[in-house]
């Protein structure tokens, strides 16, 4: 009998004739550690945070988060936020290479440019949106600067440094793997790279033949070097915010899903990212739950809520249930949400 196998099909809802994306504005400003990219979609809504968003390695703004903010249903969440897309230095769409021997900044560096944004744009707080380097990023920021992070979607996180295990086996796959390759693997399960989906495809093709791929280099370094964000449960670091931690389901056991999930559900699962993200923005008092469509009403989610993150990856599941009787909530503020997708 044939074999049976598990075929990921990705959400699509493109937008309907009348929702039109919102037009863009692309700024730079220098900052101490050299001149970054963002740009704005939509119009500062008053007493509500912008939305902050920074991409992963071998993404930039538009590859990494473009399928996620222009899915049908999530229209009616980013039209009440003003949203600000950061790409890291070097990332931006016409970017040039840098010169031989540019000292491309940190992680906790990147994570000190933010400042420069908000100061330029004059907004005093973000809900952050970070996908694996940008979600590191993110997280730093929010230890730094508390008092501007109202709420923090971390997709895919990795807290701690590589350790001399991690080294070795990256060391070995850059022997027989080219940059694009290596970073594909950090995007992407096995699973997913052997199926060789479109979207696969696609992205190969995009980071393959990216012309600034010695730049993506460059910040690929600065991942694999970042340190510990030493998340100390119930210590004096932690995150203030309400956080909304997502892993993507591609992973074989728990512990790697926290280390490197692989898979980018905000590429291939949209429509249950956006759910979540709704109901976490209901539980900080943004979304009222009228806001809510019947359509997501009615959608199953597998939703779990977290004690903690920490360096240790523990964590205590307390909710997982079907949002049929429209009961979900993401929980008390300072509270951690889980998300598997
Ligand atoms: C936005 O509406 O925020 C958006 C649109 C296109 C790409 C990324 C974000």
């Amino acid at each position: 009998m044939a074999e049976l196998q598990e075929v990921q099909i990705t959400e699509e809802k493109p937008l309907l004739p009348g929702q039109t994306p919102e037009a863009a504005k692309t700024h730079s400003v220098e900052t101490p550690y050299g001149s970054v990219t963002f740009t704005v979609y939509g119009t500062p809504k008053p007493k509500r945070p912008a939305i902050l968003t920074y991409h992963d390695v071998g993404l930039n703004y538009k590859s990494c988060f473009q399928p996620l903010f222009q899915f049908g249903d999530m229209q009616e969440i980013i039209q009440n936020f003003v949203r600000v897309h950061v790409d890291a230095p070097g990332m931006e769409e016409g970017a040039p290479v840098f010169p031989l021997g540019y000292q491309y900044p940190s992680l906790d560096q990147l994570a000190d440019m933010i400042p420069c944004v908000l100061q330029y744009l004059n907004f005093s707080t973000v809900i952050g949106v970070g996908v694996g380097a940008g979600a590191y990023i993110l997280s730093r920021y929010a230890l730094n600067h508390p008092d501007t992070v109202e709420g923090l979607v971390l997709i895919n996180i990795d807290p701690n440094a590589k350790g001399w295990m991690d080294w070795a086996a990256h060391k070995l796959t850059g022997l027989t793997s080219s940059i694009p390759e290596m970073i594909l693997g950090h995007l992407f399960s096995q699973e997913e790279l052997s199926g060789n989906s479109e979207l696969i495809q696609k992205y190969r093709n995009i980071i393959t033949h990216a012309p600034n791929l010695d730049n993506i280099e460059l910040y690929w370094n600065s991942y694999n070097n970042r340190r510990d964000l030493n998340f100390e449960r119930g210590g004096d670091i932690t995150l203030k915010c309400p956080v909304m931690l997502v892993v993507g389901d591609q992973a074989p056991h728990e512990d790697a899903v926290m280390a490197d999930s692989g898979g980018q559900p905000q590429l291939t699962q949209p429509g249950k990212l956006t759910e979540a993200f709704k109901y976490f923005l209901q539980g900080m008092g943004y979304m009222a739950s009228s806001c809510m469509t019947r359509l997501s009403r009615s959608r199953t989610a597998s939703l779990t809520s977290a004690a903690s993150i920490d360096g240790n990856r523990s964590r205590s599941r307390t909710l997982s249930q079907s949002s049929e009787s429209g009961t979900l909530s993401s929980g008390p503020p300072g509270h951690t949400m889980e998300v598997s997708c």
